[in-house]
């Protein structure tokens, strides 16, 4: 970088981002950060965070990063939607009105489309409601596509059966180890889907209402959040926090697969990934296996069924398999083999769309 070059063009280049869009409004209190990474194959689609950064560049940070990785898990799943993400810098118990997500529905509008909003942390469908007054590049309203978890769950199940099939020679999860770490909105959903199969899930959740009633409902074993990588398992499903994959985890865990909904599960992508591959675990990339949510969401932009997002979500299975057996014959991590993947289908699809 020269020394008078403007930084986060810079960063911008780096990362390879088409547009950044920094919002501010005095009257409602809004400072919001739109990123669009890539529209190769289509609108930017991302949801919309609201966290209480510690400072404008930690946010902007989070809300390049994030948008590239939205530009990855819609380029691999197959769908023709390019990658985006919003984050509105504040506290969601305080900052959050009507007059605030209307007015960054404007800013959303501004964008004529390149970028569509959805819900993320903080946010709620009723806030999305305010932003859908102001413009219609919006998706999750309420009354529409509903809740993606159920959608993210399946594919997460799909995607751990394509992984097993690999590892063990048998997609089957009847009598497999399973711990689910955080039983929310997708991890109930996957455990149901587990415990139907005759899996032996093991649950741990901060939540001890939450986790007791999933363990009850579904005949779970509840383990303490500290203690779940030290169980016996096969497979390990992160479904709360991220970076959970980390040198400490890494030294506990005893299964030979990992496949579970959370984002960014690696600490550090390319140390750990790597080391995963060499302790002979099959690591199912994040933003391959939990793109169920996406996908339920594109069902919405496009007016799709919610067959069509299931049946989409069940082609995880097929594209997690392939990862895993490219990884396999050439001794590449799969999070290296899916980022390929993801940046293959943008290069061949961008070459369609040149003569125009
Ligand atoms: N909801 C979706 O459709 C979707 C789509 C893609 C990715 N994801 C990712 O999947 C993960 C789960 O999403 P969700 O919608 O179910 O969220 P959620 O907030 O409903 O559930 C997360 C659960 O994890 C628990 N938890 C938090 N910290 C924990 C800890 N240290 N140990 C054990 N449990 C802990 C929480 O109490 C909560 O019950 C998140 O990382 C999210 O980013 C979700």
């Amino acid at each position: 970088m020269n020394m008078n070059d403007n930084p986060i063009i810079s960063q911008m280049s780096m990362m390879g981002h088409e547009q950044v869009l920094f919002c501010n409004d005095e009257a409602t209190g809004l400072k919001a950060i739109i990123a669009v990474h890539n529209t190769v194959l289509g609108p930017a689609l991302g949801g919309t965070r609201v966290w209480a950064y510690n400072n404008e560049m930690e946010a902007l940070n989070d809300v390049l990063r994030l948008s590239r990785g939205m530009t990855y898990k819609n380029a691999i799943s197959g769908l023709n939607l390019g990658g985006g993400k919003a984050v509105i810098i504040g506290d969601a118990r305080t900052i959050k009105s009507e007059a605030l997500f209307r007015r960054f529905g404007k800013f959303v509008n501004g964008l004529a489309g390149k970028y569509i909003t959805a819900e993320d942390v903080g946010v709620s469908p009723l806030d999305m409601n305010y932003v859908s007054m102001e413009t219609q590049h919006v998706v999750g309203l309420p009354g529409k596509s509903g809740d993606p978890s159920p959608v993210t769950a399946y594919g997460v199940y799909m995607g751990m059966k394509a992984a097993a099939k690999i590892q063990f020679g048998s997609d089957s999860l009847t009598g497999k180890k399973i711990a689910v770490q955080g039983v929310g909105h997708v991890g109930e959903y996957l455990v149901k889907h587990l415990t139907e199969e005759g899996a032996l899930v093991s649950i741990t959740d901060i939540h001890e209402d939450t986790l007791s009633r999933v363990a009850q409902t579904y005949g779970a074993k509840i383990v303490a959040p500290k203690d779940i990588y030290d169980i016996d398992m096969d497979i390990y499903a992160p479904c709360a926090l991220g970076a959970t994959i980390n040198d400490d985890t890494l030294s506990r865990l005893k299964c030979s697969v990992i496949a579970g909904a959370a984002n960014n599960q690696l600490m550090e992508e390319q140390k750990h990934g790597v080391e995963v591959m060499k302790k002979g675990i099959i690591y199912a990339p994040d933003f391959t296996i939990n793109a169920g949510g996406v996908i339920n969401c594109f069902s919405e932009v496009q007016g799709l069924s919610a067959a069509w997002a299931h049946s989409k979500a069940e082609e995880i299975y097929t594209t997690i398999h392939s990862i895993v057996k490219r990884s396999q014959d050439t001794q590449i991590p799969t999070y290296q083999i899916a980022n390929k993947m993801a940046e293959e289908r943008i290069e061949a699809i961008g070459k369609v769309k040149l003569p125009r």
